[in-house]
């Protein structure tokens, strides 16, 4: 069932992403604006630190677990998917490998499935270089996973189109990325790119998918109820404004954003301001 969460999921991203390219519903002009690759902020000097903190924001510890061992997606109607366990895949493969199947989505022998790594295509080669570097670091292990087999939904999907592979979901999200407001929101409009578009879209409107249980990821223009402090706040204990819990969102934050520097989430809030100010 997970799995077929995730496909759809990810399915639905992409069909968003297709829609947000017509210049007709561009909320906003230039959405084509060159993105210029940025760092995360560096706290520690030690690329492998650097890697780790990597990780987690970026959520490779959501979809391959924690400790980076991988989990089962499977599921009778798409076929046999495991998230790779990453601490086998860096001792099979090169730091180079590594960074070609985060960005690109392409293992040496073969195009990956579902892993979002039309995410990660603008990072910059130093963060890739960590992330591998981190992932090389790390003592193999646990099983090495099967390979995916493809269920008969997944045949079907394969034989209308409707699925991409991660190579195809690069190629067709190249030059998508959220609103350019600018040349001073340019850093916190890389790290919703890399980051936050994995649920709310590469153009931040959200979805209107209900996500396992919790409702669908929202317009993030929501943010315009949100003071820089309450935003703060948000990112680093997972409570939004007003007494409630966020079912996805609050632990999304507390494994993933609090990770965050205090220069990322101001950079995140300036930029979502702003792009509420200038309308839906
Ligand atoms: C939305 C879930 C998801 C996220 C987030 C994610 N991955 Fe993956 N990843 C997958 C899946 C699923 C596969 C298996 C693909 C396959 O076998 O075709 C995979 C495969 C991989 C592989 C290939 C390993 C191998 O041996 O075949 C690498 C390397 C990898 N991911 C690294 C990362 C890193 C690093 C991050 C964070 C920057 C990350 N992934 C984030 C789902 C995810
Ligand atoms: C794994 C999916 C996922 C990712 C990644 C994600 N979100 Fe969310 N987000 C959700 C969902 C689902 C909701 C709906 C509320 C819930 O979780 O119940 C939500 C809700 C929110 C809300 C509304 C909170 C409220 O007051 O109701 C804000 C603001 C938000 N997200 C900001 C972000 C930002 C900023 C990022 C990136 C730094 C991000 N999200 C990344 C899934 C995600």
């Amino acid at each position: 069932m997970r799995l077929l969460a995730a496909i759809l999921f990810l399915l639905t991203l992409t069909a968003c992403g297709e829609e947000a390219s017509n210049p007709s519903t561009e909320p906003v002009s230039e959405r084509s604006a060159p993105l210029i690759p940025h760092r995360f902020e560096v706290v520690s000097p030690d690329p492998n630190e650097h890697g780790e903190r990597l990780s987690a924001v970026l959520g490779c510890i959501g979809c391959h677990k924690l400790d980076l061992t991988g989990e089962d997606w499977s599921d009778p109607d798409w076929g046999v998917l495991w998230t790779a366990n990453l601490t086998q895949s860096a001792a099979a493969f090169s730091e180079h490998e590594l960074t070609v199947m985060i960005a690109e989505g392409k293992r040496p022998d073969r195009a990956l499935m579902d892993m979002p790594s039309y995410l990660f295509s603008e990072m910059h080669p130093e963060d890739l270089a960590a992330l591998a570097s981190y992932l090389k670091a790390l003592s193999a292990k646990g099983e090495q996973h099967p390979e995916p087999t493809i269920g008969p939904k997944l045949a079907e999907e394969i034989a209308s189109g409707a699925f991409k592979d991660s190579v195809q979901q690069v190629a067709e999200m190249k030059n998508k990325a959220p609103p350019d407001l600018g040349p001073q929101h340019a850093f916190a409009r890389f790290i919703l790119r890399a980051t936050c578009a994995e649920c709310h879209g590469m153009d931040l409107q959200g979805s209107t998918e209900p996500m396992l249980d919790a409702p669908p990821p929202p317009n993030l223009r929501i943010v315009a109820a949100y003071s820089s402090e309450d935003f703060s706040t948000l990112m680093k204990t997972g409570k939004p404004v007003g007494d409630r819990e966020l079912k996805v969102m609050g632990g999304v934050s507390r494994g993933r954003y609090s990770r965050f520097t205090d220069g990322e989430i101001k950079a995140v809030y300036d930029y979502l301001a702003e792009l509420a100010r200038r309308g839906p």
